[in-house]
């Protein structure tokens, strides 16, 4: 059976797999950071990715896991800077949270978007997570497209 590897480890090898990817594009002087918090007795993790570059948070996502069920990961919070979207940096955090998740032993990971928001709706359909739903959010009135990735096999 597949153990999860600690949290130490878990950060090492995701520097291992994606620090050099990610300053191909950033150049050298851009700090990727992975902070994990988990509370093994409350039963949630929290995962957060940043990038510094000249002093500035230049990108990020951030990765709950839900509430009550151990096999979901929520992926929220999502963004890169302006100036340097359309160079493969958002899809490189598709690989970063998809890689993640499964070390994490992650069933599926779920998130949202807004209907209007193409460029993440690309990305989610290059990425094959499936669109499960759209619904009007009465608070905002914002047209929100619910979307889902399964990691396991069955
Ligand atoms: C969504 C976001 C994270 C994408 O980051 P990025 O670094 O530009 O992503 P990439 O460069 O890897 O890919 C962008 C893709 O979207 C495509 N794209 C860009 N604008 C588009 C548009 N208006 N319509 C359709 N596709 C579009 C690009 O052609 C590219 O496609 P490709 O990978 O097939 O070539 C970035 O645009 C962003 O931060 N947006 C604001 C915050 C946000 O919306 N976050 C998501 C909240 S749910």
């Amino acid at each position: 059976m597949m153990m999860i590897g600690s949290i130490a480890t878990l950060k090492t090898d995701f520097m291992a797999e994606f620090k050099k990817p990610l300053q191909k594009i950033l150049g050298e002087d851009a700090t990727p950071n992975l902070s994990v918090w988990e509370n093994v007795g409350k039963n949630t993790i929290e995962i957060q990715f940043w990038v510094i570059q000249n002093g500035l948070s230049r990108m990020r996502f951030s990765l709950t896991r839900m509430p009550g069920c151990c096999g979901i990961l929520v992926s929220h919070g999502t963004s890169v800077g302006y100036d340097l979207r359309n160079k493969g940096l958002g899809s490189l955090m598709q690989n970063m949270k998809e890689w993640i998740a499964r070390r994490r032993m992650v069933g599926k990971m779920i998130a949202t978007t807004l209907e209007g928001n193409e460029a993440q709706n690309h990305l989610m359909q290059k990425f094959n997570w499936k669109r499960t739903d759209m619904f009007i959010n009465p608070k905002t009135h914002n047209r929100i497209i619910q979307w889902e990735k399964h990691l396991s096999n069955n």
